[in-house]
């Protein structure tokens, strides 16, 4: 029924809003009921982590970018979905996590606890959500792009600070720490621009992209390319590092230790597709982010002196970031990009 879309990109985030908060509160509760039931552990941590984020996070035009993270993933992907929470994690971003509707609700709960569980950072900044009422999520199909844009909208209510949307899926992960340079997904202009639609274009690409397949890459390419305030704005990479086998497949192929190199020397911020838990993964995790076993890439904002078992454990101030190599790389890159966005009329032909 594509008639249902639009109203269901405007309407829904209500809808998906009221699921969330439950979620994370009642767990919250109970694990506070466990911990202060079994071990006298003082209730009064997690209210501690919430002052030590009052610290403020400064964002808006000003400051350093933000970033609104939607990460999906479907049955059984809850591991691969906290891993890369974790690999992208920093304070000044926002998260939203979906599983889609065939995974059950129970894990669903075990990602929310363990997101909770895995890092402080999480409990005090307040900045992950995890949708509780997921949608059915085909990924070449026009549901996908249904949650994507109920994702934004849902986003764009609860988090007026993000400058910048980025979709992610349980096969992806990155190359580069979160205190890289910004890169060019989507504005926040642009996803209001489409959830809120200001003119009919929206409404109306909307309803002939619930009828072709691999709706969700034509959806947004061919929006902002018809658009008049944001056709001249459009940087044509998705910034995915992707293999293809010869003769190509329909889909890139898994990238592994062989593909190893060749990413990293690409510069480009993220990478798809792997399998789970390939030995790759945790090389890029040991070399790149310097990320340990199910603790969040270290950064600038963290300030542990322990930092042989979470340097991310306290932190003093969340709006400084401290440029990587990596960095400088990916900032060579978006100039080429710019460059040759600059010297062609437009990059939607
Ligand atoms: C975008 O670029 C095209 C071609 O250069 C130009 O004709 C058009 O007026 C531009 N649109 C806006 C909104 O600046
Ligand atoms: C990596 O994948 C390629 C292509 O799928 C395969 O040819 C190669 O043997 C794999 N390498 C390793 C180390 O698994």
């Amino acid at each position: 029924m594509p008639l249902r879309y639009p109203t269901a990109a405007r309407g829904c985030g209500a809808a998906v809003e009221r699921w969330i908060f439950p979620i994370l509160s009642v767990l919250f509760v109970a694990v506070l009921l466990l911990l202060s039931g079994i071990s006298g552990f003082k209730a009064s941590t997690a209210f501690l982590d919430r002052r030590l984020a009052a610290t403020d996070v400064r964002r808006g035009p000003a400051h350093l970018p933000s970033f609104a993270y939607y990460i999906t993933g479907g049955r059984g992907d809850s591991s691969r979905v906290l891993r890369l929470l974790l690999a992208v994690y920093h304070p000044r971003n926002r998260y939203l996590l979906h599983l889609s509707a065939d995974a059950p609700a129970s894990e669903r709960a075990d990602l929310a606890a363990r997101a909770w569980l895995s890092i402080p950072a999480i409990r005090a900044f307040g900045n992950v959500d995890v949708i509780g009422k997921a949608s059915a999520m085909t990924p070449m199909g026009s549901s996908g792009l249904a949650a994507t844009l109920q994702a934004a909208s849902l986003l764009l209510r609860l988090d007026d600070g993000w400058d910048w949307f980025v979709t992610l899926s349980a096969e992806d992960y990155p190359l580069i720490s979160q205190d890289g340079s910004p890169w060019v997904i989507l504005s926040r202009s642009f996803v209001e621009y489409c959830v809120l639609g200001w003119d009919n274009l929206a409404r109306t690409l909307l309803l002939y992209f619930t009828n072709v397949l691999s709706s969700q890459e034509g959806y947004f390419h061919s929006l902002i390319c018809n658009s008049q305030d944001f056709q001249n704005m459009t940087v044509n990479s998705d910034l995915r590092y992707t293999a293809w086998d010869s003769p190509p497949t329909t889909e890139p192929h898994f990238l592994n230790m062989t593909d190893y190199d060749e990413m990293i020397k690409s510069g480009i911020p993220f990478a798809r597709q792997f399998r789970q838990s390939d030995a790759v993964l945790d090389k890029i995790d040991r070399m790149i982010l310097k990320r340990r076993y199910n603790k969040a890439v270290p950064g600038a904002w963290c300030s542990s002196q322990n930092r042989w078992i979470d340097p991310c454990s306290r932190w003093d101030n969340a709006n400084i970031v401290q440029p990587t190599h990596r960095s400088e790389k990916l900032g060579k890159l978006i100039r080429t990009l710019l460059d040759e966005w600059e010297s062609s009329t437009s990059s939607c032909r």
